[in-house]
């Protein structure tokens, strides 16, 4: 069956045109209804032949990274002077925050003038003659990676970036100090705790607080077999602290028959089989709430940790690592329960693997 033109048999690779190198780099296609036209000749640009063109955009180039360092510097120095609350008013957007507004204008600046340094570069300095890649194997052969090394040799030094140093010195100062914006940053996270995990509110002379009650607790109001949960003296909900403390204070008081206690460190530590326990867990700090009186086991809800409120607070069961911090109790010449000090151990979780 002969073919017709224009068939499947017509697109045979025979039939296609075959290509050849033209002059210089380029390719032409010889014959076939779609003519590769080639690439156009080279078309040297004013740097190319003009020297002092050349400086002008290498100064130009330079005038654009160096600016990117400026605005570094002034993206840093908004961030530690500026006030975080400070409002002002700036056409078109209206009332904005001065420290955003100056940080995103700065960091923008930043980037913006690296990345035009680049490009300009690019454009007017760098060797922008175009020539075909032919098509190879992937797995290249020896001369061809010489070639490709020679190649990127060629391109080194094409883009004369060993020549121009004011070029490459300033483009390295940029690219070494923008980074330096998201060091700042790290101040965001705020202040270093110092030793605010080692200390709660309780101090000697304060007195035990009912927390639902917020009246001050007798050692009569504690009777065996019930849990009450106590804060510090002076706590109020108004304070703008009063959680974060809490989340340290909270105290739990259980009432033991002296002869079950144990611990004797416990012992000393109690009023008239009164003990006070930290409410914090120490697996993930999950405030405690479930007594067991038979058995005087304190359970964290959150993962079930047990610990015994008869021998020192210690884990009998759980994730937990440490027993409950005890705080020392007495009464004082009104008949109220009050601490002799504070927790002498940090309360809470995690803490103790930091030492
Ligand atoms: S927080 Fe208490 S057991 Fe996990």
């Amino acid at each position: 069956m002969s073919s017709q033109p224009g068939s499947h048999e017509d697109m045979s690779e025979e039939k296609f045109p075959e290509r050849t190198s033209g002059h210089e780099g380029t390719v032409a296609v010889t014959d076939g209804p779609f003519a590769d036209p080639g690439l156009p000749p080279h078309e040297p640009r004013r740097q190319d032949i003009d020297e002092q063109a050349a400086k002008r955009s290498e100064r130009t180039v330079a005038l654009l990274f160096t600016i990117s360092m400026l605005a570094t510097v002034g993206f840093i120095a908004s961030y530690v002077a500026l006030p975080i609350d400070k409002i002002v008013y700036i056409f078109p957007f209206g009332h904005v925050s001065a420290l955003n507004f100056a940080l995103g204008l700065t960091l923008g600046l930043a980037l913006f003038c690296i990345g035009a340094g680049a490009v300009h570069w690019a454009r007017t300095l760098m060797s922008d003659e175009e020539m075909p890649q032919e098509r190879h194997p992937i797995e290249a052969e020896p001369e061809v990676k010489a070639q490709v090394l020679a190649d990127f040799r060629q391109g080194a030094k094409e883009s004369q970036f060993g020549r121009r140093k004011l070029i490459r010195n300033t483009m390295f100062g940029a690219l070494a100090m923008v980074p330096l914006s998201g060091l700042v940053l790290l101040r965001d996270l705020g202040p270093l705790p110092e030793d605010k995990l080692r200390h709660t509110a309780w101090r000697k002379g304060l007195e035990l607080m009912n927390m639902n009650t917020n009246q001050p607790l007798r050692p009569e109001d504690i009777q065996v077999g019930s849990l009450t949960f106590a804060q510090p003296q002076g706590f109020s909900e108004d304070d703008p602290n009063y959680q974060t403390e809490l989340a340290k204070a909270a105290l739990m008081l259980v009432r033991l028959h002296p002869q079950d206690i144990k611990d004797k460190r416990e012992l000393d530590w109690s009023h008239d089989g009164i003990v006070a326990f930290s409410k914090i867990c120490t697996h993930v700090g999950c405030p405690i709430s479930l007594y067991e009186q038979q058995t005087h086991h304190v359970l964290c809800p959150c993962h079930q940790s047990t610990f015994d409120l008869s021998d020192g607070g210690r884990v009998i069961f759980g994730p937990a690592g440490h027993a409950l911090p005890q705080l020392q109790i007495g009464v004082n010449a009104q008949g109220n329960l009050e601490a002799l000090g504070d927790f002498t151990e940090p309360v809470g979780p995690s803490f103790w693997e930091r030492g």
